[in-house]
C-alpha cells in the first residue's frame, strides 16, 4: 500500500479531496482482495463484486479525514480504511439476504445473492469480515492490536451486529425514541464511530512519543492526543447516529435510481425508523441538531478538521 497522497489540507476542494482519497481507498481495495481467478473463484468473484466499484466510501473518508487531522501516515490509515469498508461490505452483503431485508438492489446492481445464491453469499461476508481483520493486523504502529480490539467490538454483538439483532426482532413492533436511538447507534453508529477513531489511533503518539504530530495542527492547544480523541469521539457519536437517521428519512424521500437500493422498504417491512417513531419533519430536526453538535464537538481543530467537517455535511445532507 502506498504512502499516499500528501497535499495541504486546505489545498484542495473537498469534490477534489474526496474523489482523490476515494481512488485511493479503490487502489488499496483492488490490491487487498483476492484475484476473481484465485481459487475459489465464485467466492474471489463474489467478494469483489460486493467491495469493488460501488457505494460512497464514507467511512474510509472518515478514517482518511481523521488520520489528517491527527497527521497519522498513509500506509496505516489505508489498511484501517480497507478494514472498515469490508466489514461495512459484509454486513450489506447479509443486510440484504432473505432472511433479513430481503434486497434485490444494492449501488444500483442485483445483490450479491441474487447473482450467487444465499450460501456464497453468507460465506463472502464471513470471508470479508475475516480479510478486515487480516488487513488491520498488518498494521504498523503503537496503537495496532487496540484497533483490531476497536473494530472487533464496532462490529460485534454489543455493536453492529447486536444492532441488526435488535433491528430483526423489531419488525412489526413499536418502540421508545430511546430503544431507537440505541438501535440505530450499535447498527450503523458503531462502525462509523470506530471509522473516525481508528484513523485518529493510527496517529497515536507510542510509549517514546513517536507517532502523531506533537505540535501539528490538530494537537495545537488541545492539551494533547487524549483531548483530540475526546473530540473526535464526540463528532463520531454525532455522525454516527446522524448517519442513520439520514438513511431512514431517504428511505422515505428518496428513490431508487438515485439511492441505488429499494426505496420505501422500511414501511414496506413494518420497520420502526426515525421517521415512523417521531416523523419525518422531527427525524430532519433531530438529523440537522445531530450534525451541529458534531460541527461544534471538532471546531476547536480548526483548519485540521476541515476534512471532518465536510464529511459531516456531506453525511446530513446526501440525497443517497
Ligand atoms: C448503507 O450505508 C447502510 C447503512 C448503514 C445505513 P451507506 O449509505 O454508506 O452505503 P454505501 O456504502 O454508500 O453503499
Ligand atoms: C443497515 O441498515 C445497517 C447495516 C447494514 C449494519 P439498513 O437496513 O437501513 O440499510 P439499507 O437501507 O438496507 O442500506
Ligand atoms: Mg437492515
Ligand atoms: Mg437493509
Ligand atoms: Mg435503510
Amino acid at each position: 500500500m502506498s504512502a499516499g497522497i500528501q497535499v495541504p489540507a486546505s489545498g484542495k476542494s473537498f469534490a477534489d479531496w474526496t474523489a482523490a482519497h476515494a481512488a485511493r481507498v479503490e487502489r488499496a481495495l483492488e490490491a487487498a482482495l483476492p484475484a476473481a481467478d484465485e481459487h475459489p473463484v465464485p467466492l474471489h468473484d463474489a467478494m469483489r463484486y460486493a467491495v469493488l466499484g460501488g457505494g460512497k466510501r464514507v467511512r474510509p473518508l472518515l478514517v482518511l479525514a481523521a488520520g489528517e487531522a491527527v497527521g497519522a501516515p498513509g500506509e496505516a490509515l489505508e489498511r484501517a480504511a480497507c478494514a472498515v469498508e469490508m466489514i461495512h461490505a459484509y454486513s450489506l452483503v447479509h443486510d440484504d439476504l432473505p432472511c433479513m431485508d430481503d434486497d434485490v438492489l444494492r449501488r444500483g446492481r442485483p445483490t450479491v445473492h441474487v447473482v450467487w445464491g444465499e450460501a456464497l453469499a453468507m460465506l463472502v461476508g464471513d470471508a470479508l469480515q475475516a480479510m478486515a481483520f487480516e488487513v488491520l493486523a498488518g498494521v504498523d504502529r503503537p496503537a495496532a492490536a487496540r484497533m483490531v480490539a476497536e473494530l472487533a467490538a464496532a462490529a460485534g454483538s454489543r455493536g453492529m451486529a447486536g444492532g441488526q439483532a435488535i433491528d430483526l426482532g423489531a419488525v412489526g413492533a413499536s418502540m421508545s425514541r430511546d430503544a431507537l436511538e440505541d438501535m440505530h447507534r450499535r447498527k450503523t453508529g458503531a462502525l462509523l464511530r470506530a471509522s473516525v477513531r481508528l484513523g485518529a489511533m493510527c496517529g497515536e503518539p507510542g510509549a517514546q512519543g513517536t507517532g502523531a504530530r506533537g505540535a501539528g495542527p490538530g494537537n495545537a492547544g488541545q492539551g494533547g492526543f487524549g483531548d483530540l480523541m475526546a473530540r473526535l469521539d464526540e463528532y463520531a457519536g454525532a455522525i454516527g447516529l446522524a448517519f442513520q437517521v439520514v438513511d431512514d428519512i431517504l428511505d422515505v424521500e428518496g428513490d431508487a435510481a438515485t439511492l441505488g437500493k429499494t426505496a420505501g422498504k422500511d414501511a414496506d417491512s413494518n420497520k420502526p425508523t426515525y421517521v415512523s417513531v417521531l416523523g419525518l419533519a422531527e427525524a430532519k430536526r433531530l438529523a440537522a441538531e445531530l450534525h451541529a453538535a458534531a460541527l461544534a464537538a471538532i471546531e476547536p481543530l480548526g483548519e485540521s478538521g476541515r476534512r471532518l467537517r465536510e464529511l459531516a455535511d456531506l453525511i446530513v445532507l446526501r440525497r443517497s
